[in-house]
C-alpha cells in the first residue's frame, strides 16, 4: 500500500529545509499568472488573467509539416549557447520589419523573453542596486527582479507612458542619494500590464536620458508587431541608432520574443546588446541552461525560412483588434461609472482600476468562485500597490467568453461597491446624460474623479487617463 504524502510545500515539510535555503528565497515572490494558469486551465473558468496569444489560428498542416521536415539527428542535438544560426537570422527579419537593423552576431538566444530580462537582471544586479521600471509594470518581470534582490523603484504612467518627467525626478533623488539605477526597464509599445503606449516625445527624451547619464534602458518589446489601430512608432533601439556605429553610444538593450508572434511553446526569445554586455550575457546563459531547446529553434528557423510570417501576424493582429472593440463594450457595459480602463491600440492587455475600497487580490477569490480569472494590479508593483486594479486580457478567450467574463465581473464590482454602500451610508450618483468622448488622450483630471471615493485614489496610485478621456465606447456615462 501506498503511504498518503503531505500537500507540497506542507509547513512542517519547508521547516525542515528552512536552514538551507539562501538569503535570496526570502525575498523569492511567486509569479501570480503562474500561480494563476494552475486555476485557470479548470474548463469552467474564464481566463481572462493569462497573456496567452491564440495559438488555435496557427495552421495545423503546417506545424505538421514543420516538424516532418526537421533534420532529426541536428534537431535532438545540443546548439550553440547564442542560439541557432537560422534562428538569428529570422530575429534579424522580425527586427527589420520594425526597423531596427542588426547583425545576427549582435543576438543570443533566450528561452523566451522571460530569460531575457532574467539573464540582464542577473548579469547587472547585485542586492540593493536599483532597477527603474513603469508602474505597473511586466507581472512577470517582478519576481526576477526579486530574486536578484533588486530595489525596484516604478514610476507612474498616464495614456503617453512613463512620464519622463517624473523619471527624472527619481533620478534626481537617487543622485542626491549617491545612487545610481543599474537599468531602466521598459515596455514601450501596448505595455503589459496597461496597454499604453509610450509617444514619440518621450522615446527620445528617454534616449537621451540614457545617454546623458550613459544608463543602460532594457527595451522589452513582445507587443510592437501587435498594432492594430494607428502608426507605428520606431523603437529605442532604432531612436538610438544602430549597434556599434561610429559615434554612437549603446545604451539600449532589446529584448524580443516569437512568443506573441509566433508562439510561446517555442520558448525562443532574444537579446541584442552592446558586445562586452553580450558576453556576459552568454556566459549567464551558459551557466542557467546551456542553450535554448535545438528542436524547437528548428522549428522557428524552418517557419521563417519556407514561410511569410507576416500575413500570420496581420490575422493575429484583426483577430485581437475585434476581441478588443469586445471587451471595451463589454466593460462599458458592465462596470460601473466608477471604474477607468485604458484603450490599447495592440497588444493583448487592458488596465482596469476600480475605487480604492475595492481589493482586487481579495476580489479574485469571489471571481473564482464565479469561474472568472484576472490578474489582481498589486503583481504588477514591486511594493504592495496597484491592489484596487486588475489587468484584463482580450486575445486568447472568444466573443463570447469575453462578453460572460466581463460581465461576471461587473456582477462582483457590483456586489462590493454595493456593500461598501451599505457600510457606509453612501448614495450613488444617479447615472446623467449620455456624452461622447473625442479619442485624444487627455492627463487623468483628479478633480473630475474626487466626488466618486475612488477620485484621489486613483490620480495618486496611477495617472492613467479616465475612460473618458481615452475615448472608451460608452453607451452610458454616470
Ligand atoms: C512584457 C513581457 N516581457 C516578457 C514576456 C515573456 O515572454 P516569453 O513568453 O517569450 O517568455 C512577456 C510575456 O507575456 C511580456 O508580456
Amino acid at each position: 500500500m501506498t503511504e498518503r504524502r503531505p500537500p507540497r510545500g506542507a509547513a512542517h515539510e519547508l521547516e525542515r529545509y528552512a536552514g538551507l535555503f539562501s538569503a535570496r528565497t526570502r525575498v523569492m515572490r511567486s509569479s501570480a499568472m503562474r500561480d494563476l494558469m494552475a486555476v485557470t486551465v479548470r474548463p469552467e473558468v474564464i481566463s481572462l488573467a493569462g497573456g496567452l496569444p491564440d495559438t488555435s489560428t496557427f495552421d495545423p498542416a503546417l506545424f505538421a509539416r514543420l516538424m516532418s521536415e526537421m533534420p532529426p539527428a541536428a534537431a535532438l542535438q545540443y546548439g550553440p549557447s547564442e542560439g541557432l544560426v537560422g534562428v538569428r537570422e529570422a530575429i534579424v527579419s522580425v527586427m527589420a520589419a520594425e526597423d531596427m537593423h542588426v547583425d545576427p552576431d549582435d543576438v543570443i538566444v533566450t528561452t523566451g523573453g522571460q530569460q531575457a530580462i532574467d539573464l540582464v537582471t542577473k548579469t547587472l544586479i547585485d542586492p540593493g542596486d536599483v532597477v527603474i521600471a513603469e508602474a505597473p509594470t511586466y507581472p512577470g518581470a517582478v519576481p526576477t527582479f526579486c530574486s536578484y534582490e533588486a530595489d525596484v523603484i516604478q514610476i507612474e504612467m498616464d495614456a503617453d507612458g512613463m512620464i519622463i518627467s517624473a523619471l527624472e525626478e527619481t533620478l534626481a533623488r537617487l543622485d542626491a542619494e549617491g545612487r545610481r539605477p543599474k537599468f531602466i526597464y521598459t515596455i514601450p509599445n501596448f505595455q503589459n500590464p496597461a496597454g499604453v503606449t509610450m509617444s514619440l516625445e518621450r522615446r527620445r527624451r528617454l534616449v537621451e536620458i540614457a545617454r546623458e547619464r550613459e544608463l543602460l534602458v532594457l527595451e522589452d518589446n513582445p507587443y510592437g508587431m501587435l498594432r492594430f489601430e494607428g502608426e507605428g512608432l520606431p523603437t529605442l533601439r532604432t531612436i538610438e541608432g544602430p549597434t556599434g556605429a561610429p559615434g554612437e553610444n549603446d545604451f539600449v538593450i532589446y529584448a524580443g520574443t516569437m512568443s506573441k508572434i509566433l508562439s510561446p511553446g517555442v520558448r525562443v526569445g532574444w537579446l541584442v546588446a552592446p558586445r562586452p554586455l553580450l558576453a556576459k550575457l552568454v556566459l549567464g546563459k551558459q551557466a542557467t541552461d546551456l542553450c535554448s531547446s535545438t528542436l524547437a529553434q528548428h522549428f522557428v528557423a524552418a517557419y521563417f525560412a519556407s514561410t511569410d510570417w507576416r500575413p500570420y501576424v496581420e490575422t493575429l493582429c484583426e483577430l485581437y483588434h475585434r476581441r478588443r472593440d469586445v471587451i471595451l463594450d463589454a466593460l462599458a457595459e458592465n462596470l460601473p461609472p466608477e471604474a477607468t480602463w485604458t484603450r490599447p491600440h495592440g497588444g493583448l492587455f487592458i488596465w482596469v482600476t476600480l475605487p480604492d475600497y475595492i481589493d482586487t487580490t481579495d476580489m479574485l477569490a469571489r471571481a473564482l468562485a464565479d469561474n472568472v480569472a484576472f490578474v489582481p494590479g498589486e503583481a504588477a508593483f514591486a511594493d504592495g500597490r496597484g491592489r484596487h486594479s486588475m489587468r484584463l486580457n482580450f486575445s486568447s478567450s472568444s466573443d463570447e467568453e469575453i462578453r460572460e467574463g466581463v460581465r461576471r465581473i461587473g456582477k462582483i464590482v457590483a456586489e462590493q461597491l454595493a456593500l461598501y454602500d451599505s457600510l457606509t451610508g453612501r448614495r450613488r450618483q444617479p447615472p446623467v446624460a449620455p456624452r461622447t468622448f473625442e479619442p485624444e488622450i487627455e492627463p487623468a483630471a483628479p478633480e473630475d474623479l474626487a466626488d466618486t471615493a475612488s477620485g484621489e485614489g486613483m490620480a495618486h496610485i496611477l495617472q492613467l487617463p479616465r475612460r473618458g478621456s481615452l475615448g472608451g465606447r460608452r453607451s452610458r456615462e454616470a
